[in-house]
């Protein structure tokens, strides 16, 4: 098959890209740089994208923007879907996404209900935290001397694992909205950012609070978890010590 995959230069497109060639597919990379191995587009102008998606058969939609055009990338690659024929788009979004009230998670949650309303083939995967995104998070977990976390848990996942479910549905057919996918374990902050200093050979003490507002709420809540989705492999601590088993 001959398959797009945007946002193939970030953080899941890259092992998407990896897995999909791996599985044999003829992959095109879109990037808003120029690059060897990418064709140019900007899914926010318009710019290059009716003819980075002529002629494929499946999109990978990966890209995205944190500053609230989620809408505006997906309605260009849909425009420029119909005009191609109408590929298979399968999209990634967030667990969630409609029960945290976080703008850029209203966001995503708009783009998939626009895919599901374009009249194109779709399958819409949405994923729990990235291990890449939660490591960040704690990051201060390395450098401050007391490191204040708020009392939530996470599930965080390896974009590898997603990477393989990705795979997976662009080589099937288009199915809607499928089964969250989440990672093997549910941790509290705290667990995991022992873990990032204990990774690092750095421990600091770690102080769990309360953060008011209906965001963290929500959070607290388990909105963005799936604890009945446990199919990702790699677990965090895997992930920062590079253990994998992958
Ligand atoms: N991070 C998480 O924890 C998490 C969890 C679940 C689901 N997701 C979803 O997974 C997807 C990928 O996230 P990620 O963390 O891999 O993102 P990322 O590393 O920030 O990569 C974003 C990608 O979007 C592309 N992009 C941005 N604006 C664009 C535009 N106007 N036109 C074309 N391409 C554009 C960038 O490509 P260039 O810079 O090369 O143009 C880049 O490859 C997102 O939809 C995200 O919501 C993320």
């Amino acid at each position: 098959m001959r398959i797009l995959v945007t946002g193939g230069t970030g953080q899941l497109g890259r092992p998407v890209v990896e897995s999909l060639r791996a599985a044999g597919e003829e992959v095109r990379v879109l990037s808003r740089k120029a690059g060897p191995d990418t064709v140019p587009g900007d899914l926010r102008t318009g710019r290059g994208i009716d003819s980075a998606v002529a002629g494929v058969d499946v999109v990978v939609h990966c890209a995205t923007d944190f500053f609230g055009r989620e809408t505006q990338l997906a309605r260009t690659l849909v425009e420029a879907a119909r005009w191609a024929g109408g590929p298979h788009i399968v999209y990634v979004s967030i667990v969630g996404v409609d029960r945290v009230p976080l703008g850029y998670y209203r966001a995503k949650h708009a783009a998939e209900e626009f895919f599901a309303a374009s009249g194109l083939p779709y399958t819409i995967q949405r994923a729990t935290q990235f291990h890449g995104l939660v490591r960040g998070l704690l990051a201060g977990a390395t450098r401050l001397p007391v490191v204040p976390v708020p009392r939530i848990s996470f599930q965080p996942v390896d974009v590898r694992d997603v990477a393989r479910r990705l795979t997976a549905l662009a080589l099937a057919d288009p199915a809607g909205r499928v089964a969250d996918f989440g990672g093997p374990e549910i941790l509290t902050a705290t667990e995991l950012a022992q873990a990032v200093g204990e990774a690092s050979g750095r421990f600091r003490r770690i102080v769990p609070l309360k953060v008011p507002g209906e965001t963290f709420r929500a959070y607290a809540d388990g909105g963005h978890l799936a604890p009945g989705h446990r199919e990702g492999v790699l677990t965090f601590r895997e992930y920062l010590t590079g253990r994998d088993r992958m």
